[in-house]
């Protein structure tokens, strides 16, 4: 081990650091419905409290086929009606490099499924403009981001208002979370609070929010629904700490509680199942 390799490993929130936080938070639900309803109770609650504590609720939201439900759930009685949405400030997670208007956009996702059907100011809505050039969509995320969390520059803050209230992910069947792939410079970012990234040859490029401002939330949320994610949750949550082959390892928040919400399918191969909760 190199004298670098070892500073980052002592480093508490280091990506090398084997963050304990990954084996606890498991809530299982009984079917992927609900999972969903327990995820928007989830976010309902976050914003109440958020927005006593702040005035405001900051989530940033994920994209994918398991937030995409919850969305649509988010957007009916009681949940929307439930919600002042004037002090919702909705950021992304991550985006593909694609414009707002394309099938693949986290955008068009989030806003067909969710923020069309609800009254959030449109200047909350603080989209990853993912039409742009990735390095200069990033760059220009990462200012709207300190901005509104008041911190020009240096690490996140963790005080209220400072920080994400909620920040909710996915996790793919390959271990990445957002767009945090495996073997990707991205996990290892010291600095920088979002990153243009790569994922594969031919692949579109992403923007994504690195682990140093995800670690930074009040609440983080995985949602994680059905079988095929069986095996990469075990491995994740109960494997050996390889965070550059499962990125989603890396989440452990540093002063905010991290949640694993899954359906009983993706608990299935889970040896806590039933011990942990
Ligand atoms: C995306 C993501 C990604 C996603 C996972 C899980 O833009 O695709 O933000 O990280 O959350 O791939 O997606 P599913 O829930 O659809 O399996």
């Amino acid at each position: 081990m190199t004298a670098h390799e070892g500073a980052a490993a002592r480093r508490p929130d280091g990506p090398d650091h084997d963050a304990e936080p990954r084996r606890t938070g498991l809530e299982v639900l009984p079917t992927p419905d609900a999972l969903m309803h327990a995820a928007a109770e989830l976010w309902v609650e976050t914003a109440a409290s958020a927005i006593g504590a702040s005035g405001r609720f900051v989530v940033a939201l994920s994209g994918g086929a398991t937030p995409q439900r919850l969305y649509r759930l988010l957007a009916t009685h009681p949940y929307a009606s439930g919600m002042d949405w004037s002090r919702v400030h909705a950021f992304w997670g991550d985006e593909r490099c694609v414009p707002p208007d394309d099938p693949a956009s986290n955008y068009r996702m989030a806003r067909e499924a969710l923020l069309a059907r609800v009254p959030i100011p449109a200047e909350t809505v603080h989209r990853i403009r993912g039409e742009d050039e990735p390095d200069a969509a990033a760059a220009a995320y990462e200012r709207g981001l300190r901005e509104t969390f008041a911190t020009p520059d240096g690490p996140p803050r963790l005080s209220p208002g400072s920080r994400f209230d909620l920040v909710l992910l996915g996790m793919g069947e390959d271990g990445h979370t957002a767009s945090l792939f495996p073997g990707t410079a991205a996990l290892r970012e010291p600095a920088r609070w979002v990153r243009a990234v790569h994922p594969a040859e031919g692949s579109k490029a992403r923007v994504t929010l690195t682990s140093a401002v995800i670690n930074a939330g009040a609440e983080v949320a995985f949602l994680v629904s059905g079988r095929a994610k069986a095996a990469t949750l075990r491995r994740v949550r109960e494997g050996p700490f390889q965070p550059d082959a499962l990125p989603a390892q890396i989440i452990a928040p540093r002063a905010g509680r991290l949640r694993w919400l899954v359906d009983a399918d993706a608990a299935a191969d889970l040896e806590s199942h039933g011990k942990d909760r």
